[in-house]
């Protein structure tokens, strides 16, 4: 299958500036999840593969990449920016019919590529060292410099924002990058790949090698010519690859989900909370790590939350990705039942607002209806696993101390919002809340190119986004002069 008008042939690895075939004798099959249908064949990366890449982006390094000055390196980042805008309904229409989503979705998330390339074009020259006063004597400076070699292993849920945060500021700072897509979803990788050589990407500095993450990931982690891992993922294979790059001593960086509060106070301006309330659920099906998969909400207004974001659940239509509905499908039939193992779980929970599954959606999609419980307790399995599907749990509370202890009550810590007028409220929660990323009257913040992010606890450690991932993706050098 050749993919037009970037003319990719799904099958190769981009290894060395170049559209190479795989040395695995066999492929994997990409599925569309809006009918089940094989949509085409994707490399099946080996060990070989990604030795090929890793040994690729060394070459780079000690060639035209390494030597690129911070500017070159920014005036390629954007012209990579520019060819995804100049592309957005292309990588559109492969994000939508390969993860599934409803095309507003799949645009947005090339729109965020391009801001990510755009951010880190202009950020290359402007990361400085330090000069340090010290002894008589002497000058110490400090100098920011590449790790060298980046592995980077992503998930299937929103490619194209997990390339530009993760590569995009790898590339900002000098590194050579190889990317490891999920074997679910690997279109835009691939696309994006294609778009990065014509934008005069010097050879090396990205290979895509997709594959299994057992076979071509666990290659890419534990190949000694790496320097640094960024994953996203699920918090199993996050220990995984903490455990095996220990064994090279090499750093990562790991974002895996969370299980997101949202803390509604009686003094809330309800009307503008409802549509972040609902729509940190809902978007992308929920398979989202910054998902708001719990609602905490103040008893003075429980009532009116529970009803109103019920109101809104039972309007929303799931259906084909390209039919661009509220919801499109999961990714896979494996994740839809996974999503429904969870609600078997909830015997006995009240629903207070469901979706419904558009009538002509094929029966071979992984369409889950998106379902809203209420009145659910704090360490109910529901409320403290991460479901990653369309699925939110309405918790009350009566004070804001208990507020705070079921907020922080989960085995996680990535995201939190509090919904209150009242200032100084807004500032104790800002700090007591466990999290990355705290917002005040809103959730998400647009996306937030510029805002640094990442979890702590079983969410993960390390930082991605804004300037802060600058500082992740290199290695500081002290230089100390003794001139007398
Ligand atoms: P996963 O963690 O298995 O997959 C993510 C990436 O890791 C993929 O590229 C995969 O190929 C790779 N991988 C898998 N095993 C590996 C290994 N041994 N060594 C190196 N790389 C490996 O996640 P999966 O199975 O797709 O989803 C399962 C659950 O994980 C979801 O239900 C969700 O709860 C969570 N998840 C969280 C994400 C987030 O954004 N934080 C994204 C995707 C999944
Ligand atoms: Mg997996």
């Amino acid at each position: 299958m050749t993919l037009t008008p970037l003319g990719l042939d799904p099958t190769l690895c981009f290894i060395g500036g170049a559209w190479v075939r795989s040395s695995a004798s066999t492929c994997l099959a990409l599925i569309n999840p809006s009918d089940g249908s094989a949509l085409c064949e994707i490399a099946c990366g080996s060990e070989n593969d990604v030795d090929r890449a890793v040994q690729a982006a060394t070459s780079a390094l000690q060639g035209e990449w390494g030597k690129a000055t911070a500017a070159e390196r920014g005036r390629v980042l954007a012209k990579i920016g520019q060819g995804v805008l100049a592309n957005v309904e292309e990588l559109t229409q492969l994000e939508a019919m390969d993860v599934g989503k409803p095309l507003k979705q799949a645009r947005a998330d090339v729109i965020a590529l391009a801001r990510y390339m755009e951010f880190y074009a202009g950020a290359c020259d402007k990361v400085h060292g330090e000069t340090i006063p010290y002894l008589e004597g002497y000058t110490v400076y400090t100098l920011r410099e590449p790790h060298g070699v980046t592995g980077h292993i992503i998930p299937w849920n929103y490619p194209m924002q997990i390339i530009g945060r993760s590569v995009g500021a790898a590339l900002a700072m000098g590194n050579a990058t190889v990317l490891k897509p999920a074997e679910e979803a690997c279109l835009t990788a691939l696309a994006f790949a294609e778009i990065a050589r014509r934008a005069g990407l010097p050879d090396g500095a990205l290979n895509v090698v997709p594959g299994l993450g057992a076979e071509a990931g666990a290659a890419l982690t534990r190949h000694p010519g790496v320097h640094h891992v960024s994953f996203t993922g699920s918090v199993g294979v996050g220990k995984l690859i903490q455990e095996t790059t220990a064994r090279n001593v090499v750093p990562v960086t790991l974002e895996l989900g969370g299980k997101s509060p949202q803390l509604v106070f009686d003094d809330a301006d309800i009307d503008a909370a409802l549509p972040f309330l609902v729509n940190a659920g809902i978007q992308n099906a929920g398979q989202t790590c910054s998902a708001a998969s719990r609602i905490l909400v103040q008893r003075g207004v429980y009532a009116r939350v529970v009803a109103q974001m019920g109101k809104r659940y039972d309007g929303f239509r799931v259906g084909p990705a390209l039919e661009d509905l509220d919801l499109g499908p999961l990714i896979s039939a494996r994740q839809k039942s996974i999503v429904e193992g969870y609600l078997a779980q909830a015997d006995g929970l009240e629903v207070v607002g469901k979706g419904r599954i558009v009538a002509d959606a094929p029966t071979n999609g992984a369409y889950v209806a998106p379902t809203l419980f209420a009145g659910v307790r704090a360490d109910h399995v529901l409320a403290q696993e991460e479901i990653f599907g369309p699925v939110q749990v309405i918790i009350p509370f009566d004070t804001e101390e208990e507020a705070v202890q079921i907020a922080n009550g989960t085995d996680f810590g990535l995201v939190a919002a509090v919904w209150s007028q009242n200032g100084a409220r807004q500032m104790r929660l800002a700090k007591q809340l466990r999290a990355g990323q705290v917002f005040l009257n809103n959730y998400g913040a647009g996306g937030g190119v510029e805002l640094p992010f990442g979890g702590t606890g079983l969410s993960g450690h390390g930082r991605e986004k804004g300037f802060e991932a600058l500082y992740g993706f290199s290695t500081l050098k002290t230089v100390a002069a003794f001139h007398g």
